[in-house]
């Protein structure tokens, strides 16, 4: 490498945090090789077609085809002198994370002539690096120096939060590792924090830990809201305006899902314990999210009595809006609770339906919102994707058995969904909820009719 120029970059792992990164870098100038182990999925990104949604992504593996290249090959991947680790870390039954796919990466390096840096971007739990590190240190591979740079990516935006972060975490044993790393994300202009391997680790822990914390928080306070006639919108609206607190995950809803939040916290909760602590709050706040999803189906209860027999429509199936990522989705939750309930059980996502048939069993899935509502004896919002802002619709309405939303995400304004003849419930907003179904001796019929 000629001085000024890029460094060549190497990714292992084309998921989500794979692809994002190698895409991103290519934006930024460098010559990047993505390897995977799965041949169908190279073979779509060798054809252009990219096997998730990510908004931007693929605009930017388009434009940026020159400098990406796709591989099988481990070999290919290490001709690159800094190479990134984005493969999975899934919970294993334990609840620790599973770290085969990282241990395989570092297995299969071959012995590397020239200098190189690992660079793990993978959620990893702390003290992984130091057991990297003697791994490398074991095998010969004392040049090939170790950096944890862990990702800060949501799904949905990833591609703007790589080109735009709020910080960069670098977490090295030597300086000079540390100081290559850094210099990848100079013309981001970004903070850089420059902090030892375990420090480095830890952040990507706290930091989810601590945003998992701020939803259970504020629901728990919809919780009481609901049970004292405040309205919690108005609650997070103003309580985020204090300049100590910020605005920033005080949603309350039906709780957090997806790929990363509840592995990681499971995650840190396990390191925690298998070092000898019990973290008390952590515990908590993971149980107040597995029981704020089972709420909604009381609220069903409220309305319907039993759901034995009714027909409950579940809107929004990805885990959050602008992905088809159903990994661990509050929906796959609701879906088995309400089957158990002796509910039929229907569903509608704009992007994830062919996912859904894999992970929702006996859920009828349907192609159009109409379809999904049509005898409908309720309906829940669970993803708040933007074509559910404009479900208060006659038509829709008209569709249903019983005109009843039960807003898990706060989408929708309590005032203009009962303007629109509809019996909605949201979450923490008592004041707005006090629609009852009209009594009828005829469940079955149309109650707008
Ligand atoms: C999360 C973090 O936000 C990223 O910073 C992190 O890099 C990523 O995990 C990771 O570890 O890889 P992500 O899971 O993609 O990103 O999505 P979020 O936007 O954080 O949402 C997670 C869940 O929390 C969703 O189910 C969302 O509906 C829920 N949420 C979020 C709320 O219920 N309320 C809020 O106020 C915010």
């Amino acid at each position: 490498m000629s001085a000024g120029e890029k460094p060549k970059i190497g990714v292992f792992g084309a998921g989500w945090v794979g692809l994002v990164t190698g895409a991103c870098f290519a934006e930024l100038g460098h010559e990047v090789i993505v390897r995977d182990v799965l041949p169908e999925r190279i073979a779509a990104l060798e054809s252009g077609r990219v096997p998730l949604h990510e908004p931007e992504l693929p605009e930017l593996l388009e434009r940026n085809r020159e400098r990406l290249t796709f591989t099988l090959e481990v070999d290919d991947a290490v001709s690159a002198p800094i190479m990134f680790v984005c493969v999975g870390t899934p919970p294993t039954y334990s609840g620790d994370a599973d770290l085969s796919a990282v241990w395989t990466v570092v297995d299969q390096l071959p012995e590397l002539e020239e200098r190189a840096i690992l660079v793990m971007k993978s959620t990893v739990p702390v003290g992984t690096g130091e057991k990297v590190r003697a791994a490398l240190d074991a095998r010969g591979l004392a040049h090939v120096g170790y950096v944890s740079n862990p990702e800060f990516l949501s799904e949905g935006s990833a591609v703007r939060d790589f080109m735009h972060p709020d910080r960069v975490v670098v977490g090295a044993f030597t300086e000079a590792d540390g100081a290559a790393v850094t210099a990848l994300y100079e013309p981001l202009e970004t903070t850089v924090v420059q902090a030892d391997v375990a420090s480095a680790e830890m952040i990507k822990l706290a930091a989810n830990a601590f945003l998992m914390t701020r939803i259970s928080f504020i629901n728990e306070i919809a919780n009481v809201c609901e049970a004292t006639g405040a309205d919690v919108v108005k609650v997070a609206e103003g309580v985020g305006l204090d300049h100590r607190l910020g605005p920033h995950f005080l949603r309350a809803g039906i709780g957090w899902g997806g790929s990363c939040f509840p592995k990681d916290g499971v995650a840190l909760k396990q390191l925690a314990s298998n070092s000898g602590y019990h973290f008390q709050l952590l515990n908590a706040v993971i149980e107040v999210n597995e029981l704020q999803k089972r709420r909604v189906v009381g609220k069903l209860a409220k309305h319907l009595g039993s759901l034995r027999g009714k027909t409950i429509a579940l809107l929004g199936l990805a885990f959050k809006p602008n992905t088809n990522d159903m990994r661990d989705a509050p929906s796959l939750i609701l879906a088995p609770r309400l089957l158990a309930e002796g509910a039929v059980v229907r569903g509608w996502d704009p992007v994830a339906l062919e996912e859904a048939k894999q992970a929702l069993r006996g859920v009828e899935l349907s192609e159009t919102l109409l379809e999904a509502l049509t005898d409908a004896d309720g309906a829940v919002i669970v993803t708040e994707w933007d074509e559910l802002s404009g479900l208060l619709t006659s038509e829709l309405r008209d569709a249903m058995r019983t005109p009843l939303i039960v807003d898990g995400r706060n989408l929708l304004d309590p005032g203009e969904a009962r303007a629109a003849g509809f019996v909605y419930e949201s979450i923490g907003r008592a004041a707005h909820d006090l629609d009852v179904l009209p009594e009828t001796e005829e469940p079955e019929t149309k109650l707008h009719q």
